[in-house]
């Protein structure tokens, strides 16, 4: 398989030159290579220009760019070219436009306006693709295939006609018939059997809220058919440009859930993320952090490529903020700590015009006198001091559960609580971890357990028995199991777990493994706090339940006031020579921080180093030595107990001093 130079992590950037008069190309290509960018991609919105009229195509800018590029040693990542449709096609194709929630069409005029489930938009696509493919599979400068661009960031869900057939074709195949249909969506439940597919809608708006189920399995269709389109284009390039890798940028931003891209994975050679920095979050870093485990988690722990980052400001959040000096490096470091190989950004040179004149670029407006290109030279000048990182994997000793069908399920209408939201106790004990250091991989339901010594289980609200017996088989094995509340609730269906009808409760396995048994759910109001006393004295928040403890089980905090006063709100049970825990609420910061120390500590899980607070660390480690990666977010110095080589500085460290607001990458030894 091709790719680019790998003696360092690689730097690149999307490169729109179409957006600029020719001769600005050479100027930007000699820029890169200033900056010591690997690769460029290219071509992402190109679709107008380079098929300007249907089946007429005007390739002979792209052949010179891609050329050009060559020529300065910089390889492409080429874009199929799909994301955007021109506005012709959109013009003779109305049909193919996606329809919002409330039956409102959703215009062209901006970008990814086709529906996800558009026969006629597969066709124009792979159309494209096969010219591109045709023309460019040989070229020298084409290093991997970028095929369209974040699948499903508009345009989906989309409610139009076309995907309420191919909905009702995927329910066929699902279901077989409507009275397999009628069991999973529960329609004995206010009036809503069907007996014929025909009759059956997406969960456009309605007067009420819509089957949870129908939901449900709206979101796994819309998923399902936003990856037929890349399985589409992705089969013409094995046809017409074989031997060349094929990605595809997902967004592990906590910010987008709509595709389960734990089923994407194995269509694509290379697995790819954007991460854009979230300012309003109360700690943007941490949330970085997350989506960098969670890509490594859906690229099976190997190194993986950030496609997209920002030097400095976006433009699409309310207030945008700049990075302060410093920040591009500890955001681009620790990508890389957490296994990226590879650091792509959006984009090149700053627009001039368009809805993107105000993000920030790795050249922008105010040219090579400015901070950012300061940045972008140091922060090429330490990707180059990495080169030896490359392949190593991130070590961890911590699994975290990570299921975007249990996400789906739980962010459906009618619950107890509309503030219990997926992904967020999943941050908070990712949080309380990093702030350990201690790594965590994120991972699929299904994946192997084997080898780790925690195991967390965050409201993973909907599930199945082959995972609830693999967190059993865990425990018996040693693990340390925290399941969180609501984990466990319901099946693939969204129907309860538990046979109401013998009394079992609210989760008859997690019972079983917990040694505890919800009784009644009880969340707390959105500003609601309580107490709580034993290991995690202090307040809580979000919810609270009353459960019956068995004898076996600890209890090892306890509800001090609201609603249920005095109901265990954390405990323990042996179970072979590990233990499942679980927690029924929502403790603060600090309640968190000292159930994760107890639980480290039981599992002999230590930090990666001993250090000073406020500075994350990870280790990469291969068959040629292990790294560590020490990244400080405060404004002090801090010391990291660590000796080998120091990367960036080239020098050797016997315990690690990180200046304020620095990175230090040591080879340990
Ligand atoms: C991504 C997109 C890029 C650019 C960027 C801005 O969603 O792929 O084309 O728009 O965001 O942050």
């Amino acid at each position: 398989m091709r790719s680019w130079p790998s003696t360092a992590v690689a730097l690149g950037a999307d490169y729109n030159p179409e957006q600029w008069p020719e001769d600005v190309w050479a100027q930007d290509v000699a820029r890169m290579q200033e900056a010591g960018l690997s690769f460029a991609t290219v071509g992402v919105f190109s679709w107008s220009l380079l098929e300007p009229a249907p089946g007429v195509y005007t390739f002979d800018w792209l052949d010179r760019v891609l050329d050009l590029l060559h020529d300065g040693g910089i390889a492409v990542d080429l874009a199929t070219a799909t994301a955007s449709p021109p506005p012709w096609f959109s013009h003779a194709h109305p049909e193919t436009l996606p329809v919002d929630h409330d039956g409102r069409t959703r215009w062209p005029g901006s970008r990814q306006s086709w529906c996800p489930s558009s026969p006629v938009f597969t066709a124009a696509a792979t159309r494209l693709t096969e010219q591109m493919a045709r023309r460019y599979h040989d070229h020298p400068a084409l290093a991997l295939w970028h095929v369209s661009n974040e699948y499903g960031c508009h345009n989906a869900p989309c409610y139009c006609d076309t995907c309420a057939a191919g909905f009702r074709a995927w329910l066929g195949k699902t279901y077989g018939d409507t009275d397999a249909l009628n069991d999973a969506w529960g329609t004995a439940f206010w009036s809503q059997r069907y007996t014929d597919l025909a009759q059956v809608q997406p969960p456009r708006r309605s007067t009420a809220d819509s089957n949870p189920t129908q939901v449900l399995d709206y979101r796994r269709y819309t998923s399902d058919a936003l990856l037929a389109q890349l399985q589409a284009e992705v089969s013409v390039l094995r046809v017409h440009s074989p031997g060349v890798g094929v990605t595809t940028n997902f967004m592990t931003m906590d910010s987008f859930r709509h595709l389960d891209y734990t089923r994407w994975t194995s269509s694509v050679d290379v697995v790819s993320t954007d991460h854009y920095v979230i300012g309003a979050l109360a700690d943007p870093q941490a949330e970085l952090s997350f989506a960098a485990d969670l890509t490594r988690g859906l690229a099976g722990g190997t190194p993986w490529l950030l496609m997209e980052h920002s030097s400095s400001a976006v433009n699409w959040q309310p207030v945008n903020r700049a990075k302060t000096p410093g920040q591009l490096l500890r955001h681009s470091l620790t990508h890389v700590a957490r296994g990226a190989d590879t650091l792509g950004f959006f984009q090149w040179r700053q627009s001039r015009a368009g809805s993107e004149k105000f993000h920030s670029a790795l050249l922008p407006h105010a040219g090579t006198r400015s901070k950012i290109w300061h940045d972008v030279l140091e922060l090429g000048r330490a990707t180059r001091a990495l080169g030896e990182v490359l392949g190593s994997r991130v070590e961890a000793e911590v699994a975290l559960l990570w299921d975007y069908e249990a996400g789906w399920a739980l962010q459906a209408p009618s619950h107890p609580s509309a503030e219990v939201t997926y992904g967020e106790v999943a941050h908070d004990l990712h949080a309380a971890l990093r702030r350990a250091g201690v790594t965590v991989d994120i991972v699929g339901p299904h994946a192997s357990l084997e080898g780790y010594r925690v195991v967390l289980v965050p409201t993973l609200y909907l599930t199945d028995t082959e995972t609830l017996g693999a967190l059993a088989t865990a425990a018996d094995a040693g693990a340390q199991v925290l399941l969180t509340y609501f984990t466990g609730v319901v099946d693939a269906s969204d129907h309860l777990r538990a046979d109401p009808v013998t009394g079992d409760g609210w989760s008859p396995e997690v019972a079983t493994l917990t040694g505890t048994r919800t009784l009644e759910h009880a969340p707390l109001l959105t500003d609601e706090q309580i107490t709580l006393d034993g290991l995690l004295a202090g307040a809580a928040t979000r919810w609270t339940e009353w459960v019956d403890v068995s004898e076996s089980t600890e209890v090892l905090a306890r509800t001090v006031d609201g609603p249920t006063a005095g109901a265990a709100a954390l405990t323990r049970r042996s179970t072979g020579s590990g233990a499942a825990w679980y927690l029924a609420t929502r403790p603060a910061a600090a309640g968190f921080d000292a159930l994760l120390a107890r639980i480290c500590a039981d599992a002999a899980v230590r930090p990666v180093a001993v250090a000073s607070p406020g500075v994350e660390l990870v280790r990469r480690r291969s068959d040629r030595g292990s790294w560590v990666f020490a990244v400080n977010h405060t404004d002090a110095s801090v010391q990291v107990a660590v000796s080998g080589r120091e990367l960036l500085t080239d020098t050797v460290v016997d315990g690690l001093t990180v200046g304020a607001g620095a990175v230090a990458v040591v080879r340990e030894g």
